[in-house]
């Protein structure tokens, strides 16, 4: 899905004690392409993925997303376009905890009669053995997968990913990314990934820098080094 922001501004807080989170940020991206966003702690990074996967409402600025405007949208077509079009994958997981393995993936499952194989599913991500575990008896990667096949079994578009590695080890780190990748060119599936590890911004092709709620650097890669060849 083409992605195109213009001056988005976001803010919390009351009038008094205002904290500017974004200001002005304006990016595009092609369809089918990724995205690392980079930036310290604090500088907007997650707030600019919730804004795209339209979990909070921007103060000012336009968000289109496949030629849909969805700064304008109902909150009824909002959650069309996000049960439609969109996956999101959280630093920690967010799996629900009374359901196996195969039962968090399920559930997205009948959110869409365009799913993916859950067979196949579970097979490339490594969890068909672990398909009746309950999420406390899997370690943070295979956590992790099951998080990204729950993601990914809708076939979404767009594929919003915060901080996926940031609490895997650096091997587990690596395969998430390998599996990322394949995903990106197997689907043509537009990715974005907010990371602070500056290594995965070689596998993009395009880079976000934010700093203090502004896009400080943009960079273009035609070519973006593969996953496998990251030192992370
Ligand atoms: N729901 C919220 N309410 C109030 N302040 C928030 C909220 N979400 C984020 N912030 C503030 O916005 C700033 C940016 O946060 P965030 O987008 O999470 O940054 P990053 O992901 O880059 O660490 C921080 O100062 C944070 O405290
Ligand atoms: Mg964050």
């Amino acid at each position: 899905m083409y992605i195109k922001i213009t001056d988005i501004s976001k803010s919390y807080g009351t009038k008094e004690n205002r904290n500017q989170v974004l200001s002005r940020v304006s990016m595009e991206l092609e369809e089918g392409k990724i995205c690392v966003i980079l930036g310290a702690s604090g500088s907007g990074k997650s707030t600019l993925l919730h804004l795209i996967g339209a979990l909070e409402t921007a103060d000012s600025g336009q968000i289109q997303i496949g030629g849909q405007e969805i700064t304008k949208m109902p909150e009824e077509k909002l959650s069309d376009y996000r049960r439609d079009f969109l996956g999101f994958v959280f630093q920690f997981y967010n799996l629900v905890q009374d359901l196996t393995v195969q039962e968090n993936i399920e559930v997205c499952r009948y959110l869409t009669e365009d799913s993916l194989d859950l067979e196949e599913l579970l097979r490339v991500l490594g969890l068909s053995k672990h398909r009746d575990k309950f999420p406390a008896q899997l370690s943070g990667g295979q956590q992790q997968r099951c998080s990204l096949a729950r993601a990914l079994v809708k076939n979404p578009k767009l594929l919003l990913c915060d901080e996926p590695t940031g609490a895997l080890d650096s091997k587990t780190a690596g395969e998430l990314l390998i599996l990322l990748e394949q995903i990106n060119q197997q689907y043509k599936t537009t990715i974005f990934i907010v990371t602070h590890n500056e290594e995965i911004r070689k596998m993009a092709h395009k880079i976000i820098y934010l700093k203090d709620g502004m896009i400080s650097k943009t960079e273009t890669c035609e070519h973006p080094a593969s996953a496998a060849s990251l030192c992370l």
